[in-house]
């Protein structure tokens, strides 16, 4: 039997499209192995977010060919956001001539065509659209995990925050249709999934056929039998609609938890950003959601050392952190991005500075997660438990609807069971318990 390897960089939409490439190359017959030089193909689904994700796709690249010069069958295939840039495409090309495929993030379903065209013909092949045109449905898919799963329900981002790639790597927003998504959740439910996540750059824009919009999706979803919770990813607040949040206060189903990327406390920053709400917009979300919710979670996304941030521009970011507690964030530094309006800015911020800055704001974030995990200790809390944990032996490990990583003494049987857990101790990253 033929074996492929898969290597992810980037976000869930890039893990959710690497089960796809899994389920075609295994519906071909092949076999999904872990260790890359046994395998016959290597795919990298790359990612142009930030430029370290650029530096390690150049990284790997050298290492497949070693491969490669050992066996001259593996086939080198190459996809995902990077390859949307025809400056990266032009660099491959010339660099790296080692690469058998490559394609973009909007044909993913042509994947089986071209490897039989390399297999046939011997020739490479390189195949990128534009833009993303019809959404195809009823591609197969071989899930990462047994009993939660992510559900795209809407492609690309209209948004072109300044600093950010994606949507000229990801195309315009389309959105699936309501039914087809109800359909593939019930066919995640009948094999055993109990948690889904809902996917799209920003979901709070989805527009289904029929004026279906996020809010009335949710509430559909939340009737489907057989789910036990609904999370989703990702919001952009200055689309979070307060019948989103009247979602929250009716359907038990949905998470609390919520994802709401702030990235800066500042609001000449967030103009600069082309966010379109300001710092009070913000909290004013953040209220709202708590008032539905009291024991919802908020975590986000910051980026600092935006070009042209100042010292007091940046610790307004500080306070804001501060003012919501959020139970976690990803912290970036803001990294220049070609072809996107903020890299041609030319107030760049020096290194150093973003270093500081950044270390400045994790240290601020930890302590929010450390303050807003102990107020679990001595509750109990139901984790879906996701398997034996690596760490500490003769414990599993798991998530709570906050989201929280739960670990506590148990076996594998446990693995995909809702468990009631009370909470002992509480640290930065996760929380101890015994099941009660
Ligand atoms: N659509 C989502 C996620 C976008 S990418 C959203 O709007 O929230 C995930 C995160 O990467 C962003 O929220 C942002 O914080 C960060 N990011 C994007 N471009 C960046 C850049 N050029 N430099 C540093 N961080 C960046
Ligand atoms: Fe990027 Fe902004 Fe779109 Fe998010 S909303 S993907 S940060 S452009
Ligand atoms: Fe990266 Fe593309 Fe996701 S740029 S963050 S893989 S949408």
């Amino acid at each position: 039997m033929k074996k492929f390897n898969i290597l992810t960089l980037g976000c869930q939409m890039n893990e959710r499209d690497s089960e796809t490439l899994a389920g075609m190359l295994t519906e071909m017959g092949y076999e999904q192995i872990d260790d890359r030089n046994q395998a016959d193909i290597a795919i990298i689904n790359t990612c142009s977010v930030r430029d370290h994700a650029d530096r390690r796709f150049f990284g790997m690249l050298g290492q497949l060919k070693k491969i490669k010069e050992k066996n001259p069958g593996f086939i080198v295939c190459v996809c995902g956001c990077m390859m949307q840039q025809q400056h990266i495409i032009d660099q491959i090309k010339e660099k790296y001539p080692w690469v058998d495929i490559i394609f973009g993030t909007h044909n993913i379903h042509r994947f089986p065509r071209l490897l039989g065209n390399v297999i046939s013909e011997k020739e490479k092949q390189i195949e990128i659209w534009e833009d993303g045109g019809e959404i195809v449905e009823g591609l197969p898919s071989k899930r990462l995990y047994k009993h939660k799963a992510f559900v795209n329900i809407m492609f690309g981002c209209n948004n072109f925050c300044t600093y950010c790639i994606v949507p000229y790597t990801r195309g315009r927003e389309r959105s699936r249709r309501p039914e087809d998504i109800l359909a593939e959740i019930k066919r995640l439910v009948d094999d055993g999934v109990k948690e889904i996540t809902l996917l799209g750059q920003n979901v709070n824009s989805y527009k289904g056929e029929g004026g279906v919009d996020f809010a009335d999706l949710l509430r559909m979803i939340n009737e489907v039998d057989g789910i036990e919770r609904i999370r989703f990813m990702t919001s952009h607040p200055k689309d979070l609609s307060d019948r989103l949040i009247d979602v929250y206060r009716d359907c038990d189903k949905v998470c609390s938890f919520f994802h709401l990327p702030v990235q800066s406390g500042n609001d000449n920053i967030l103009k600069r950003m082309n966010r379109r709400y300001t710092a009070d917009d913000y909290m004013e979300l953040v209220r709202k959601l708590r008032e539905a919710r009291p024991d919802i979670s908020l975590t986000t996304d910051i980026i600092v050392g935006f070009p042209g941030e100042t010292e007091e521009e940046f610790e307004d970011t500080l306070k804001l952190v501060e003012a919501v507690n959020f139970d976690s964030a990803f912290t970036f530094m803001y990294s220049k991005r070609k072809g996107t309006p903020a890299a041609e800015y030319d107030d760049q911020i020096p290194e150093e500075i973003k270093h500081d800055r950044f270390d400045r704001l994790v240290e601020t974030v930890n302590r929010c997660a450390a303050d807003r995990n102990a107020r679990f200790v001595g509750q109990i809390t139901p984790v879906l438990v996701e398997g034996v944990s690596k760490s500490d032996e003769g414990c599993v490990t798991g998530r709570n609807p906050q989201n929280k990583i739960v670990n506590f003494p148990g076996d594998a049987s446990l693995t995909g069971t809702i468990v009631n857990v009370k909470i002992s101790e509480a640290g930065t990253f996760s929380l101890v318990g015994k099941m009660v």
